[in-house]
């Protein structure tokens, strides 16, 4: 069996197949997209010039120790592609995401790209979406009444379950744009799109980690290789 760094290491180097020379570049947070911020890294080290724009501080944080150039969305507002991994991915590229906390800014750089290209090891690839609690970020005030209300509007589709606070040691997780998450385990979400339309309805829901529509290729690393799945 391979193991799941070396399964990362590959999608990473796949995805860096689809990156051209002058491309404006969106790059993911979490595990796998370090990864390709790895093996772009030496790529840009051998010359190719890109220009980088960071869904997270963390991958900010790497690509300015591995000297991969970046910039602010501000500055690139259009990027070329982005790539990044992806908590769940279904047949119809349809993904959860935000396990790593990042998802508001992965959904921003996501949907100002041309192209929108996930990795993952093949793992993450499921029937339905649902086994990962999806994370939704909330704004800190009222968020006991956010809270109830998103339990009453995912209730009114049939999913019921736990959401719990993420935290991050005693204390609750802020992300980097400073809001909360709440993790919900509603189980299997059979219409994706209804719960996306439900959730945005609540005022003080910021972001969910949803992505729906907007995936154009998925790349998946697994023992028997490499899998594409295109939109
Ligand atoms: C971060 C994300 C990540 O892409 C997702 O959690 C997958 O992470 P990893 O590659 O470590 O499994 O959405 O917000």
């Amino acid at each position: 069996m391979t193991d799941s760094a070396t399964l990362k290491t590959m999608a990473g180097e796949a995805a860096l197949a689809h990156v051209e020379d002058g491309m404006r570049l969106g790059i993911g947070t979490g595990s796998t997209a370090e990864a390709f911020v790895r093996v772009l890294a030496e790529r840009v080290r051998d010359g190719m010039k890109i220009v980088g724009v960071t869904t997270s501080n963390r991958t900010e944080t790497l690509c300015a120790e591995l000297g991969v150039p970046t910039e602010t969305l501000e500055t690139v507002p259009e990027l070329d592609l982005t790539i990044d991994g992806a908590d769940e991915v279904d047949g119809s590229l349809r993904l959860i995401k935000g396990g790593g906390g990042a998802l508001l800014r992965e959904k921003i750089v996501a949907a100002a790209s041309e192209r929108f290209l996930v990795i993952a090891d093949a793992s993450k690839k499921v029937e339905t979406l649902g086994a990962f609690p999806l994370p939704i970020e909330i704004n800190g005030f009222g968020m006991i009444a956010t809270y109830l209300a998103i339990r009453k509007a995912a209730a009114g589709l049939g999913l019921e379950g736990d959401m719990i606070l993420r935290r991050s040691g005693d204390e609750p997780f802020i992300t980097d744009n400073g809001h909360l998450i709440l993790d919900a385990s509603f189980g299997r979400i059979g219409d994706p799109e209804a719960l996306s339309q439900a959730l945005f309805a609540v005022p003080g829901v910021v972001e969910h980690g949803l992505f729906l529509g907007m995936a154009n290729t998925v790349i998946l690393a697994g023992d028997d290789g490499l899998e594409t799945l295109e939109a």
